[in-house]
């Protein structure tokens, strides 16, 4: 039987939470090293808090948005590395730089790592993109929200929390918050691009290791399940 292909996007601040980074970067990187023996999977990291300090001093120094992108694929690539260094030997040695190098090293036991390509979106849009290429099962969404909701719950004490969505009803969510200038939680271009692949999304929180694992599996997760079928 081939192994399920999953694609999971790391939330930059779930991977460096800015406390004891490599502890658990550490208990990351031992639940990955199973799953790899069960699933093929490629990670991709996001940038966090350090690419905001990047993106957001050199907008004080008069970047362009293009160049404020730049710099925060190159700390995405940074936080990939971090993790890629705890994965030791089964990661893959190189980071790709695009999705089609990305799908093109992904083997069965052997993780990719890796960070942003390209400005003009985020690392979740680079999940999808990843996903597409390698025909992925399913992308998994590491976030620091342990749910999809009907609106931001920090701030919408009636916001209801999402067990099953279909994609369609994700994309009018991230639209809806796109619209209003806020980070969504997932990347509008990523929930295109896996509409039009028929590439199901679970959004679980990152911190949660024993339901991002239920995510990799395909297993009934606390999060949310997006159906792309
Ligand atoms: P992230 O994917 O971490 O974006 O990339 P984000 O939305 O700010 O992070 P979360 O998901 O809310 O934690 C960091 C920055 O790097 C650039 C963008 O500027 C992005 O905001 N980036 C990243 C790109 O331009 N292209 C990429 O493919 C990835």
């Amino acid at each position: 039987m081939s192994r399920d292909r999953v694609v999971v996007s790391i939330g930059g601040s779930i991977l460096i939470p800015d406390h004891e980074d490599s502890v658990f970067i550490k208990e990351l990187a031992q639940m990955i090293t199973e799953l790899n023996k069960e699933v093929q999977l490629v990670v991709i990291c996001g940038g966090g808090k350090i690419a905001r300090y990047y993106t957001n001093t050199s907008a004080e120094l008069g970047a362009s948005v293009f160049e404020q992108d730049l710099l925060g694929i190159g700390t995405t690539r940074l936080n990939a590395k971090l993790l890629a260094l705890a994965l030791g030997d089964i990661s893959s040695t190189e980071i790709p730089l695009n999705a089609a190098d990305a799908a093109n090293m992904s083997v069965p036991g052997k993780v990719v790592v890796m960070g942003g390509t390209e400005p003009g979106h985020t690392t979740d849009a680079v999940a999808s993109m990843v996903a597409k290429e390698m025909e992925a099962d399913r992308v998994v969404n590491a976030t620091s929200v342990d749910a999809v909701y009907t609106s931001d719950p920090k701030k919408d004490p009636n916001a209801k929390r999402l067990g099953k969505i279909s994609i369609k009803e994700l994309g009018e969510l991230v639209y809806k918050d796109h619209g209003a200038g806020k980070s969504s939680v997932f990347d509008p271009l990523g929930v295109q691009i896996a509409e039009n692949n028929n590439i199901d999304i679970l959004v679980v929180d990152g911190r949660d290791l024993a339901d991002l694992r239920n995510a990799i599996l395909g297993k009934d997760i606390k999060g949310t399940f997006v159906n792309s079928h």
